[in-house]
């Protein structure tokens, strides 16, 4: 229990940065008893939270004390912190000052001390030189704010970074609209203008959570993306389904769109021997081209 110093402390501390760089927008941590950094009733982070943790949790292969965690484009540090708080060592990029801090103050105060470390970069910067390999990376509501070519060669160096376990949470395209051409492959989606989001939601908030200087993104349809993920060594890729993010679903159903949490594991291809046949296919398929092989 924290002494109501300690505790009015953390208030007026929190405050600063508020000052400095405006509210909290997304990202919901318990400070201390009774000091949040939105607020004290769940928000629709806490949904994504339980999910993220759940899946990490259920799926890692060291203990918590032997993972290192990338939290890429981290916003206010959110999914990194309570990686870290569960014992992993977390490195967290982030494009935007006023994110960053957010995080950094957060991660200070919950004493996480170098178990987090926060870095003010751009995420296209990434690469094992620069970055390291981590055994967890968290790739959380940035790849639908990517343009072609940037989007593929991030995800060339998330496949480079990552060692065992990829959490990838994005819009994706509902249908095959537009296609763009990557090393010899054809990838489907749409375009997204960064410059709606802006104008629809009009609030400085949303401004934080947007592209760093691109105006326009590619967002892949779900297989473009899975073939991707396979092409950069991704074994197996599954769609989280639980614990739920109900919002996911609202949106699909009464918006149009279509946003999920996928995890893809960096296993060793295994050799059938029941039949040589299956390694004989190709890796992935194209949407538009290749329905004809979707035999019975
Ligand atoms: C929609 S928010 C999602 C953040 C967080 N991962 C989450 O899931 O809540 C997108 C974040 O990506 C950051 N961002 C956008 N483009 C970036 C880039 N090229 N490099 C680093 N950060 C970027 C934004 O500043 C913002 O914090």
């Amino acid at each position: 229990m924290e002494s109501p110093d300690r505790q009015a402390g953390i208030r007026r501390a929190r405050q600063r940065v508020e000052e400095r760089y405006g509210a909290w927008t997304n990202h919901n941590l318990a400070l201390g008893a009774a000091e949040y950094t939105v607020g004290p009733a769940p928000t629709g982070a806490d949904w994504k939270l339980r999910r993220y943790l759940q899946m990490v949790a259920d799926l890692k292969i060291k203990p918590w004390e032997d993972l290192r965690v990338l939290d890429l484009a981290c916003l206010e540090g959110l999914y990194g912190i309570e990686l870290a708080l569960q014992g992993a060592r977390v490195v967290a990029i982030e494009g935007r000052e006023a994110n960053l801090a957010k995080a950094q103050f957060a991660a200070t105060t919950l004493g996480l001390g170098d178990r987090y470390e926060g870095r003010l970069e751009d995420v296209r910067s990434l690469s094992p030189e620069r970055h390291g390999t981590f055994d967890v990376v968290l790739c959380l509501g940035i790849l639908y704010h990517l343009d072609a070519p940037d989007v593929f060669d991030f995800l060339r160096q998330v496949g480079a970074v990552c060692q065992h376990l990829l959490l990838v949470d994005t819009q994706l395209a509902p249908a095959p609209v537009i296609s763009v051409a990557d090393q010899g492959q054809t990838y489907w989606g749409r375009w997204h203008d960064e410059r709606d989001d802006t104008a629809h939601f009009g609030r400085p908030a949303e401004v934080l959570w947007s592209s760093l200087d691109n105006d326009r993104s590619f967002w892949f349809t779900r297989p473009s993306l899975w073939r991707f993920l396979e092409g950069t060594g991704f074994t197996s890729i599954w769609e989280s389904h639980g614990p739920a993010v109900p919002r996911y679903e609202v949106m699909r159903r009464q918006e149009g769109s279509d946003r999920a949490t996928f995890v893809a594991i960096k296993g060793k291809p295994v050799a059938t021997k029941a039949s040589p046949l299956p390694q004989t296919l190709p890796a992935g398929w194209d949407e538009i081209e290749d329905l004809s092989l979707s035999s019975p």
